[in-house]
């Protein structure tokens, strides 16, 4: 018997070589080992983004870029969070397991407060709503980022009350802390982000994708351009890269162009993938994969309605 897996996904915009080798590729390299489950967490999303066409666009766009990035969805169960509404009501269960000012604790909420952003309902009890999408599926661990690591500890601590509020009825999840390659660097040698902008787009055209590398900022020293280096290491070895290094001394030119077209060596088999796919082939995706979410969500609900007594 496989081993359950289970990661939710935001999305807020077009990938970059970061997300890629951060978040995409570690996923990819590790789903069949277990029965995986994908989810799209747009009533997460909804928290924070309240442009219709943008929340529809993103949906699409994310099922797209882990399709081509090589997730097939035969093998893991890809759905959406608002198709199940088994989310929203396990979610208010395990609301009333909880205190406010446990809820005040978490870095999603407090970050938002400290930055004087608004903060809504709905941010203040997303915690409990990711319990609801892990505890669900009886998950048996839980691949995401070090940012998300305390929201795994909100999900435990849920789970532990509820268990011995009503008796063992829900599963504790283990946090496993993607092993991504650390912090990819953007163009300027900062953290790449889309909010730096600074990225390196994975499915942009090979043009865009140029503009961006040849846009790296190097030292002028002479020595190793470190910030071309640092990228071109993800795609391959010290020992392939640094006899090319060194015959370039100082040629930044060259050396961005050799990392140009080894991106394009990697991305365009992904690029051709992801525009054979189409709006109607994700809503085929997604329709399947909700089915097949809810024959598993809809047993652990009946389970947990049954255990505070809501069944009569
Ligand atoms: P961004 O910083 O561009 O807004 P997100 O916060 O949406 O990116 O991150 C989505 C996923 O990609 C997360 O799992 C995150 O850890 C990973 N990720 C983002 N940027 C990088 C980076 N520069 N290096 C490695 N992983 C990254
Ligand atoms: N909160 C996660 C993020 O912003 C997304 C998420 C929602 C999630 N539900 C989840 C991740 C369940 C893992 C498991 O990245």
């Amino acid at each position: 018997m496989k081993k359950r897996l289970l990661t939710g996904l935001q999305s807020s915009g077009d990938l970059h070589i970061g997300n890629y080798f951060g978040a995409l590729k570690p996923f990819v390299d590790m789903y069949e080992d277990y029965e995986s489950f994908l989810m799209i967490a747009d009533y997460h999303a909804l928290t924070s983004l309240r442009d219709p066409q943008a929340m529809h666009r993103n949906t699409i766009n994310v099922v797209k870029d882990y399709l081509a990035a090589g997730v097939d969805p035969e093998k893991a169960v890809i759905f959406r969070q608002s198709d199940n509404q088994d989310h929203t009501e396990l979610g208010w269960v395990l609301n009333c397991m909880v205190t406010v000012p446990f809820l005040m604790q978490a870095h999603s909420y407090k970050d938002k407060v400290a930055k004087g952003k608004e903060a809504n309902a709905g941010l203040f009890t997303y915690p409990m709503l990711q319990a609801a999408d892990i505890t669900l599926y009886n998950v048996d661990i839980v691949p995401v980022g070090e940012d998300q690591r305390q929201h795994l500890e909100y999900t435990r601590e849920a789970v532990g009350k509820f268990n011995r509020t009503y008796g063992e009825t829900l599963k504790e999840p283990e946090t496993a802390i993607l092993d991504g390659v650390g912090v990819v660097p953007g163009t300027d040698g900062a953290k790449m982000s889309k909010s730096y902008g600074n990225t390196v787009p994975l499915f942009g055209t090979p043009k865009e994708i140029e503009k961006a590398v040849m846009g790296i900022v190097t030292d002028s020293d002479g020595d190793r351009p470190e910030n071309v280096y640092a990228i071109h290491r993800l795609l391959k070895s010290a020992d392939e890269l640094d006899p090319l290094y060194e015959a370039h001394k100082g040629r930044y030119g060259d050396l961005k162009k050799a990392l140009v077209a080894d991106l394009e060596e990697l991305i365009a088999p992904m690029r051709k993938k992801r525009d054979q796919i189409s709006d109607d082939d994700v809503k085929a995706v997604l329709q399947d994969g909700v089915a097949r979410a809810k024959e598993v969500s809809n047993q652990t609900l009946a389970r947990v309605r049954d255990a505070v007594g809501i069944t009569l």
